[in-house]
């Protein structure tokens, strides 16, 4: 069975049972400050289990793509190690929503895998919850009489909290689960020890394919439990572990999910994936080879899904993939060039048919795969130099673990390269040291991110919230709830939902909006406005006394419409940039703040001057044309599509859509517009730059923020005819200034050099003579630069020298040590551990080669030390 038919069978199957058929989810999170990626089929319905949302149907099936590399669920070291692990899985998963529960999941579960699929019923077991005393939870009886009119009693297995009760976060709903397991080892294999022994065990072969959870309970701040209004089912399939099944192989990555990917690695590696490795050697090419194939799934379709590497949340963590794969193959595979970039389009023909993101967008995923690949070889180049140094100055055999941690945290330098090529030349590791720099670090960080959400105080029950913005800037509302959190970052804030608000929560790009709270005796700034799980927060420094008052909501009027004039010069905008550059043109990320604008696209090149003039031209032409907004504020999605709206990737979009219209720009959008384009008043770009590979970024001005940079440009531009004397042709005076000061450089350079000429002369004769070794340490006025030549030129006059200089520059000191290679080879001299020892004097370090290396200090008064340091030193 392909594994494009066992997808379609599952999905039919729940449609036969009256389940709605939705899309999976974008890999990336939005509107969730708990979770930065997708970790499983439920996260996308939090809100319904939470009560803030009514879905579309009480019965729900998709296949939705998952991500555990991060948070609670966190499978990362275990991938391509083992073969049932991964970082991206498919996660099959069937919903009830207070429709359904236990008997229909559990009976609907068997009857697919047993019937539909034809899984031989001698090799699944199946595990209920054991009941746990501190949550003063029994068994699941219920559950267990269910399975038990299905398999025999003793292939169902009592589980513990950890395997069989599940939680979505240490908040929130959760319930008891029933998990199901095969065994599909050989009959030696099973006749030597029962299946029942090894499940939950971490076997390659006996593991768990499905888990079906009954929501019962939610989980509050101080960790107890109670009964949520309704019940639900929600249950995840590993699609992989499924295929392998079906396919009758030992290994996700015997099926053709991984196959297509491994034979193309093994194409462009010339190494040869083992199903059984025969020795060490041959396990670790096939741990690589699964790292890779495993990792550019997950890499590719979140970037597929807008998410770009980058150095912090969730693109670190897809950079920390990504990095992983490469010094994989770099190690095991000796591949030190890109190539991972080249599977993009094995993926993509092997997924492109039911995941169409991944095969619209491969040209920019290969584009920027390729990128990070060769920036990080060039750091693993420079990592296995700086580690050179680091031996260099190692004193014994092992090297220090604070060193190795340096390298990881400030390079990335993978701390198994370092552990293996210091193996490699005889050195050790001081492992302890490593893990105790890393365990320091984790809990600085883990402390500055602590957070503490208290449990929501309800006034109001019900899913009343309605946003009223798009209409009204001020409305009297009364708060339906509010809770407290508490953060390192943020202080304490209080969280106030309102039975209905004109605040903008931050979302499309679009700051939250600011404003005021007021009632018959206080106020109360709202300082930001979010959305989580579907609920509309006001974030306050405090909480109103009377919090039962009627309030007025004032929006900032200020701000909101400084946004909304953004808002709609981003869409123009990228109107713009595909008429000018072309429709290759995509949105790639956006920045609506009250300041300015910040747009984010798939371009190959940097926007020229000229193509950067057409661009604003034609929003500013627009602008003039007086457009008026055209809003639809419902129509259904395909029909806004056919109309020729632009819909993004990675954003997850209702039935139903709002379209926001100026002339021929038509975007699919939640946020805030101008009534009229004469309103954006004139539209500014101030600056193009590169984001990553093929992704370029605009920042943009309008309105009032125009008016004030032309301000600012003229009243600088004033000033630099004022200090210039006012000439006549400004550009000429500055042209003739900058002649003038090439001319200077030029005979400042010759003067220098002629300086420097005289100086190896008197220094030449300074040279004396101690223990045999040619010496000078002198403090020379001459810049760094200087100082490097006049060593050289200094070193080029016989052996035996050792020559240490000291300069000054911007009130820095440095030294400058030259050391003969006589001295180098015969008595061990190493002027990278001279410099290091004399920067001490000077407050600061350097390093560099055994025969010239450099220090940099802060401490200028030190000199004097360093020189007679270096005496004493000879002597
Ligand atoms: N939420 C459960 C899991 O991820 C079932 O979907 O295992």
């Amino acid at each position: 069975m392909k594994s494009q038919d066992i997808r379609k069978q599952f999905l039919d199957f729940f449609k036969d049972r009256g389940h709605l058929i939705v899309p999976s989810a974008p890999i990336v999170t939005k509107d969730d400050p708990t979770l930065m990626f997708n970790n499983s089929g439920m996260a996308q319905f939090k809100e319904f289990f939470l009560g803030n949302g009514t879905p579309k149907s009480k019965r729900i099936a998709d296949t939705q793509k998952c991500l555990r590399v991060s948070g609670k669920h966190n499978d990362l070291e275990e991938v391509g190690i083992d073969t049932y692990h991964h970082t991206m899985f498919e996660m099959l998963g069937n919903w009830s929503f207070g429709d359904y529960f236990k008997k229909e999941a559990i009976h609907w579960a068997w009857e697919l895998l047993t019937e539909v699929y034809k899984i031989d019923k001698d090799i699944l077991y199946v595990t209920i919850f054991e009941g746990n005393k501190e949550d003063n939870l029994p068994m699941d009886q219920e559950a267990y009489d269910i399975w038990k009119e299905l398999i025999s009693e003793d292939r169902i297995l009592m589980g513990n909290k950890k395997d069989n009760f599940w939680e979505m976060g240490d908040q929130g709903p959760c319930g008891p689960c029933s998990e199901i397991h095969v065994d599909i080892r050989s009959a030696e294999e099973k006749a030597q020890k029962a299946g029942r022994e090894l499940v939950n065990a971490d076997h390659p072969q006996v593991v768990e394919i499905w888990n079906n959870v009954f929501m019962e309970f939610n989980r509050k701040a101080d960790g107890s439990l109670e009964k949520l209004p309704a019940q639900h089912v929600d249950t995840g399939m590993g699609f992989e572990r499924l295929c392998m099944v079906l396919q009758g192989v030992q290994s996700n990555y015997d099926t053709d999910v991984f196959t297509p990917l491994i034979n193309k690695i093994e194409n462009l590696t010339g190494k040869k994936y083992t199903i059984k490795a025969a020795n060490d050697k041959d396990e670790k090419l096939n741990i690589a080879i699964r790292v890779i194939a495993d990792h550019v799934r997950a890499v590719a379709f979140a970037i597929a899904d807008g998410q770009l590497p980058s150095n912090n949340g969730a693109g670190y963590v897809i950079r920390r993939i990504l990095r992983r794969a490469i010094r994989y193959a770099f190690t095991f595979l000796d591949k030190k060039e890109p190539f991972i970039f080249e599977l993009v389009d094995t993926l993509s023909s092997q997924m492109g048919e039911f995941f169409p993101e991944i095969k619209s967008q491969k040209i920019l995923v290969q584009n920027v795969i390729r990128e990070e690949e060769t920036s990080f070889l060039r750091t693993l180049d420079q990592g296995l130099q700086l580690l050179e140094n680091v031996i260099a100055s190692t004193e014994g055999k092992v090297v220090s673990g604070q060193k190795a941690f340096e390298l990881y945290d400030t390079f990335g330098f993978p701390i198994d390269l370092t552990a293996l090529i210091l193996r490699e030349k005889g050195y050790s590791l001081d492992e302890a040291g490593f893990e105790a720099a890393m365990q320091e670090q984790k809990s600085r960080s883990r402390a500055a991110s602590e957070v503490s959400t208290a449990d929501w105080t309800i006034l109001t029950e019900g899913n009343t919230e309605t946003f009223v913005g798009y209409d009204q800037l001020v409305n009297e509302v009364k708060v339906t709830r509010y809770r407290k959190v508490d953060s390192k970052k943020d202080g304490t804030i209080y969280q106030i939902v309102l039975n209905n608000t004109p605040f903008y929560p931050e979302g499309g790009g679009q700051v939250g909006d600011k404003g005021k709270l007021v009632s018959a005796n206080e106020t109360i700034e709202v300082i930001d406005t979010k959305k989580e799980n579907n609920l509309i927060l006001h974030i306050t420094k405090k909480l109103p006394e009377n919090i039962n008052s009627t309030f007025t909501a004032q929006v900032n009027e200020k701000l909101r419409n400084d946004s909304a004039s953004n808002h709609s010069a981003t869409h123009l905008l990228h109107q713009a940039l595909r008429s000018v550059l072309g429709t290759h043109v995509e949105q790639k990320g956006s920045l609506v703040s009250p300041n300015y604008l910040r747009f984010d696209f798939s371009h190959f090149s940097k926007v020229t001057d000229e193509e950067l003039k057409q661009v604003e031209d034609f929003v500013n032409a627009r602008i003039q044309e007086h457009l008026p907004l055209i809003e639809r504020r419902s129509i259904p999605f395909q029909q806004a599509i056919d109309e020729g709206a632009m819909a993004l990737f990675g954003e997850k979009y209702g039935d139903n859509v709002r379209a926001i219209k100026f002339g021929e720009s038509m975007e699919l959008c939640g946020g805030i517009h101008v009534k009229n384009t004469a309103d954006i008043w004139y539209f500014k770009i101030v600056s193009e730059s590169a984001v990553a590979a093929g992704i370029r970024r605009i920042e943009a001005i309008t309105n009032e923020a125009v008016k004030e940079y032309f301000a600012s440009q003229e009243n600088a531009l004033s000033e630099i005819k004022a200090a210039l004397k006012n000439p006549q042709d400004t550009l000429k005076a500055v042209a003739s200034l900058q002649d003038e000061n090439a001319k200077l450089k030029k005979q400042l350079e010759a003067l220098l050099k002629d300086k420097a000429k005289n100086l190896k002369g008197e220094l030449a004769a300074e040279i004396q003579e101690i223990n045999g070794v040619k010496f000078l340490a002198k403090q020379v006025d001459l810049d760094a630069a200087g100082a490097k030549d006049l060593i050289y030129e200094l070193g080029n006059l016989g052996n035996n020298l050792f020559i240490l200089l000291a300069t000054v520059q911007d009130d820095k000191p440095m030294l400058s040590c030259y050391i003969s290679k006589e001295l180098v080879a015969e008595k061990g001299l190493n002027a990278g551990q001279v410099v290091r020892e004399l920067g001490k004097h000077i407050q600061g370090g350097g390093g560099g080669q055994p025969f010239f290396a450099t220090a940099g200090g802060k401490n200028v008064n030190g000199i004097n030390d360093a020189l007679a340091a270096a005496v004493d030193f000879i002597k």
